[in-house]
């Protein structure tokens, strides 16, 4: 060992040893703790990944970035994919791609996409960003997924594209909406950023798409801090999106890659229209793009946390199966989350929606939550036509929205992460149990 290498294992030791100072610190008090609905688990190997990423000092997307990507391709058995800095750039990545000049069939201005109005913004924005209009299509009680029997009726001859979420991580009816989407030949893309290692008839989400977009936003099933990601199987595609993320250049070479000749073969040997020959490829540009590249050291934590994705899993099902089972008595109250038959989700969340003729209010009950330490949220956007920046926007309802209005206004999610353990269950269950013995 080398006096840089001894210092380093010094320094990563030294992080270890904080990381179980800082762990020895974090005890679970009921009713002083919060219990958040969501945030990062990690120990210390996270630390130490990214310490040691950052006393490399490559900062930029690089091998790390290679690393976890080819672990993401792996694990998702998919064939390509580019990082970004979050989901919400995988889905401006993934949306803008699909408007490439560079594709045989790019959607352009005024082209139709089928999406949700009870959303993230983030997944209609891309739309809006890039001149389509949305056709909104309500969503069905209890799954918060794009109501798969409706679709047929909502496309018109300019639909061109479905972009939808597995709500909560709770997975789309995959088969009805593909078959649907390969007759009307419409492209897919799948928001999977909260529905990673969820399944549909046995196959990963995010596999079914022409695209698929992830988060590793620290609240997501696997986390980078901020990160995200688009995948697909299409080699045009993910050119078009590497792309868009890197500057809108014409080059698919990696960050860093010196060979003179490049990835792509045609760093200096090619004529592009009006360019001189042999103009650098990497300086050219064929689609109108951004910089959204996330940084190496995010992804060294990305590949620790990775190989913790199969016990995060297992926790989030355990977590919600046991707030279900405890809810379950009060039904009559509360609409509970449902999954279709062929859905294996990996939950985000649990959803609930307070019922007419409950006794009390989403407000009563979020508001009682939170004061005894119990984070919630409401889902997302409810309906994201209600809020201000919305106002004026270009759009096609397709029927009635009423499902979508029932979550605005009564529906709440609470936490099924594995930052849950045992004790917090118990303390969100005695809590719930509180609350209604008081109705
Ligand atoms: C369904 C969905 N899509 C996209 C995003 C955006 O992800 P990010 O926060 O990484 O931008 C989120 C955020 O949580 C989300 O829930």
């Amino acid at each position: 060992m080398n006096l840089e290498q001894q210092v380093r294992a010094e320094i990563l030791e030294k992080v270890a040893q904080f990381y179980a100072l800082r762990k020895d610190n974090q005890r679970f008090v009921p009713g002083k703790s919060k219990v958040h609905y969501a945030g990062r688990v990690y120990d210390e190997k996270e630390m130490q990944a990214m310490v040691d990423s950052v006393l490399d000092f490559w900062l930029t997307l690089g091998e790390k970035g290679k690393e976890f990507m080819d672990k993401f391709l792996s694990l998702m058995g998919m064939k390509y994919g580019v990082l970004v800095n979050s989901g919400s750039s995988a889905n401006l990545v993934a949306v803008s791609a699909l408007c490439s000049a560079n594709l045989e069939h790019p959607l352009k201005v005024g082209d139709e996409v089928i999406t949700t109005a009870l959303t993230f913004p983030t997944t209609l924005n891309p739309i809006l960003q890039n001149g389509l209009l949305p056709v909104f299509v309500d969503v069905e009680e209890g799954t918060y997924n794009l109501d798969a029997s409706k679709l047929e009726e909502a496309i018109s001859d300019k639909t061109r594209t479905i972009v939808l979420a597995h709500t909560l991580g709770n997975p789309a009816q995959m088969d009805v909406i593909m078959d649907l989407a390969r007759r009307h030949n419409l492209y897919v893309v799948e928001d999977t950023c909260d529905a990673l290692d969820s399944r549909y008839d046995g196959k990963l989400c995010g596999t079914f798409g022409d695209l698929s977009t992830y988060s590793f936003y620290a609240a997501h099933h696997i986390s980078m801090g901020e990160g995200g990601a688009v995948l697909t199987n299409d080699i045009n595609l993910h050119r078009q999106c590497l792309s868009i993320r890197d500057w809108g250049r014409a080059c698919y070479c990696q960050t860093g890659e010196t060979n003179p000749k490049g990835a792509c073969s045609r760093r200096f040997e090619h004529k592009y229209e009006k360019l001189p020959y042999g103009y650098d490829h990497k300086y050219v540009y064929n689609n109108i793009g951004y910089n959204l590249k996330p940084l190496d050291i995010q992804c060294a934590m990305g590949i620790e946390q990775l190989k913790k994705l199969p016990s995060f899993t297992e926790r989030r099902r355990k977590n919600f199966q046991a707030l279900y089972e405890a809810l379950k008595k009060y039904e009559e109250y509360f609409i509970l989350p449902k999954s279709l038959p062929k859905a294996q989700p990996s939950w985000f969340a649990l959803p609930l929606t307070v019922r007419e003729q409950a006794p009390f209010s989403r407000r009563e009950i979020v508001t009682f939550l939170e004061k005894n330490q119990i984070e919630t949220r409401m889902l997302f956007a409810g309906n994201i036509l209600k809020h201000p920046a919305y106002r004026n926007i270009k759009y096609r309802l397709a029927g009635t929205l009423e499902q979508t209005e029932n979550v605005l206004q009564n529906t709440f999610f609470i936490g099924v992460f594995p930052g849950i353990d045992d004790a917090k269950l118990d303390y969100i269950i005695h809590i719930i149990d509180t609350f209604m013995s008081q109705r």
